[in-house]
């Protein structure tokens, strides 16, 4: 269910939702709301804090009972770090452990307090819903275990002073549109692959589309045959399960008004997003090993990240073109998959030799990335992809692999990287790379062997943008999680989905 997000203006002391929530930095004096509080519940208060070894270190949080001194049943106090170090990201955490410490106390309502100082108010109030919201978040669908009297939080107050109601209102806003894209990811990425195949997200999209007003058109097996491609249809081969090109458009641009006519012609180039959508990826007859291949109904968390990606632009009325497109299928072992050695036509025309059934993900993604160029001319072009084990060997779970063809786009990246608070790090692709995907008998293979997985996966996607401004983010590494920490939910984590928002906003910005 969705948690409501209110803001309100007021004294922390008087709200009475069950629990109060307040950020501390640590070092310095405690804040006006933490006095207040203090005040209030008496020395005992003091005691408890101290007791505790409060500090306002990073994801430190305290709880106290309020003994009936104060409406709220309790108050946690969260750690935000120095007030120097003070980020969006320690906002986040902290909000996240708050939140989650509320509701394991039972707490239907949470009101939290404001960061003072450090932050601008509209950004920490982003933090603050962002980390609340996706650090509640849990994939209960499966569980048939009465959930009546599960413990949910299911309201958030933000407190604020008179003066920032507004931009507190605008920040609190964007967190909750964020932080609810991220969990229908979660949620899409949890869903095992039985439920959620290519045709359940075909109708995914279309739901969205009527609920946001976006355009959606689905590809089915004939159409990818009519079209030529050859890469795709060679993946979805070996599966009972019909694959789907899921084609989503948003168009923000005839929606804004006052613009000129010239800034209108070039958002109306769109933008392209393209997700990897493999709904179950067993290596097909490059068979992958037992252990941990249940976590490949996660394959598909580029493609669904896109199609959040797709509604957010809708929702925070983005004047721009976006076009979100999503190549799925599942990638499976059978009579009539493709086998080792086999050579398919892509729809660019280009020959590949597929010497390994598992190097699925850049095939489908190569024709979804020449459609995508061919069809809507976009002035550039995204991919995200759970594409690499490689990736994960490399950067392990804290960063996703960036490559791409266009330096100001790369920088664009990392910029949106920053102020979304997603890590991305950037691999090279030097034209030495290209070797190593040369094939004897077609045009390319589709692997370039061990070394340099994640970089010659990227060479391969490279070949099939043109000149369009590309890049690639590579959530192979990030996509999943063993345990939940601070908002990082454990499994499907939604990742890359912040940072391509952030994108589209700071796009947006710029026109
Ligand atoms: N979906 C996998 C990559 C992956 C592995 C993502 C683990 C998340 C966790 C991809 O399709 C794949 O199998 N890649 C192969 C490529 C190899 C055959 C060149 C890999 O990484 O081993
Ligand atoms: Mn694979
Ligand atoms: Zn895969």
């Amino acid at each position: 269910m969705a948690i409501a997000v209110t803001v309100k203006t007021g004294s922390i002391a008087d709200a009475t939702d069950d629990a109060l929530v307040l950020f501390q930095y640590q070092g310095t004096p405690w804040s006006r709301a933490l006095t207040r509080v203090a005040d209030a519940l008496g020395p005992a208060f003091r005691e408890a804090l101290k007791g505790w070894g409060f500090e306002g270190k990073p994801n430190q949080v305290v709880l106290v009972h309020t003994m009936g001194r104060l409406p709220s049943r309790v108050v946690l106090v969260a750690g935000v770090g120095t007030r120097d170090a003070v980020t969006a990201e320690r906002v986040r955490q902290a909000a996240a452990g708050a939140a989650q410490r509320a509701r394991d106390a039972g707490c239907g309502r949470a009101a939290f307090g404001t960061v003072e100082g450090g932050l601008d108010p509209s950004e920490a109030a982003r933090a603050c819903v962002e980390g609340a919201l996706l650090g509640l978040y849990r994939f209960t669908v499966h569980k048939t275990e009465s959930r009546t009297d599960r413990r949910e939080l299911r309201g958030l107050t933000l407190l604020v002073d008179h003066g920032d109601r507004s931009a507190v209102q605008v920040g609190a806003r964007r967190g909750e549109i964020i932080a609810e894209s991220v969990n229908q990811v979660r949620d899409l990425g949890n869903q095992p692959s039985n439920v959620a195949t290519p045709t359940h997200i075909a109708e995914r999209a279309r739901k969205l589309a009527r609920e946001h007003g976006l355009t959606c058109e689905v590809i089915d097996r004939k159409g990818m045959e009519r079209l030529g491609m050859g890469a795709l249809l060679g993946v979805a081969r070996g599966s009972v399960e019909p694959p789907k090109l899921i084609i989503l458009r948003y168009d923000g641009v005839r929606a804004s008004k006052g613009r000129s006519a010239r800034s209108r012609a070039t958002a109306a180039k769109p933008i392209a997003l393209v997700g990897k959508t493999i709904t179950f990826d067993s290596g097909g007859i490059s068979l992958k090993p037992a252990e941990k291949m249940e976590q490949m109904k996660s394959d598909m968390l580029g493609g669904a990240g896109v199609l959040s990606v797709m509604a957010a632009a809708a929702r925070l009325e983005l004047p721009l073109a976006v076009v979100g497109l999503l190549p799925a299928t599942e990638n499976m072992p059978s009579g009539t998959a493709i086998k080792p050695g086999d050579v398919v036509t892509s729809l660019s025309g280009m020959t590949i030799e597929v010497v390994n059934t598992d190097a699925e993900g850049r095939l489908v993604l190569a024709d979804a990335l020449t459609y995508a160029v061919r069809r809507f001319k976009p002035r550039l072009v995204l991919d995200i992809a759970t594409l690499t084990g490689a990736c994960s060997v490399a950067l392990g779970q804290h960063a996703i692999g960036l490559l791409g063809t266009d330096d100001a786009l790369i920088e664009r990246v990392k910029r949106a990287s920053e102020a979304s608070g997603e890590r991305v790090w950037q691999l090279p692709l030097w034209d030495e790379y290209h070797e190593q995907i040369k094939s004897d008998v077609a045009d390319l293979k589709n692997t370039g062997g061990r070394p340099a997985g994640t970089i010659t996966a990227a060479a391969f996607l490279s070949r099939f943008v043109g000149e369009t401004p590309w890049a690639h983010l590579d959530i192979a590494g990030t996509m999943w999680s063993d345990d939940t920490r601070h908002h990082v939910a454990k499994g499907a984590t939604g990742a890359g989905v912040r940072l391509l928002i952030q994108f589209l906003i700071d796009a947006a910005a710029a026109r």
